[in-house]
């Protein structure tokens, strides 16, 4: 616990000093790309889910939305990045800011699907409670899960559920 907070501060400070850095040294231009809901073109990485359109809004501002989903992170950390940008001026009502960390943590958390509690399941894989419970269980009884295919085993685990999500988990 300590630990974590001493890192955590660490992490904070680093990156206050990178700001400031960047700030002082370039101060890029504020360029706002506006969001291409409307584009076919191939792999929109942002799913159209709640969320989006407030992310693409206050989070494009000072750097690009992509910028943003570069690195995976838990709901916790999701929210404290948030609370950073906040300090650094990114401007939303509660309400967005909210928006934009529930869809940060759906689509763009890491899937311990070893560790995980089945609440923690629920969330980050965006499946139904008893569907997380069936992969607690099935863990359980058989010991941790190796590869992809073994978690399609899980009874009312679907398979696109799991391909689509495959790459964000973690064993
Ligand atoms: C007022 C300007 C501003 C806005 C608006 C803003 N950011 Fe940032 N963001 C920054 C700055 C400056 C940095 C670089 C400093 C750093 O690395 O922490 C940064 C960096 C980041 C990084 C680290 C990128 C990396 O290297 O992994 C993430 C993640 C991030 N922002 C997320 C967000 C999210 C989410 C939002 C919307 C809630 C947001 N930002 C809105 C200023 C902003």
């Amino acid at each position: 616990m300590r630990d974590m907070t001493r890192a955590t501060i660490a992490l904070l400070m680093s990156r206050v000093a990178f700001a400031v850095v960047t700030a002082a040294s370039t101060s890029p231009p504020v360029s706002q790309t506006p969001p291409s809901a409307t584009s076919g073109v191939a792999q929109d990485p942002f799913p159209n889910t709640d969320g989006r359109t407030a992310l693409l809004r206050v989070c494009g501002n000072c750097h690009t939305a992509e910028t943003v989903i570069q690195t995976m992170r838990t709901r916790q950390e999701w929210s404290e990045v948030i609370d950073q940008m906040a300090r650094f001026g990114a401007e939303a009502n509660d309400q967005e800011f909210e928006q934009i960390l529930t869809y940060l943590a759906k689509h763009f958390s890491p899937i311990k699907i070893n560790k995980a509690t089945a609440k923690d399941l629920e969330a980050t894989l965006d499946v139904p409670a008893k569907v997380a419970e069936a992969i607690v269980a099935y863990r359980l009884e058989k010991g941790e899960f190796k590869t992809v295919d073994e978690l399609k085993k899980v009874p009312g685990l679907d398979s696109v559920t799991i391909e689509t999500r495959k790459a964000r988990v973690v064993f």
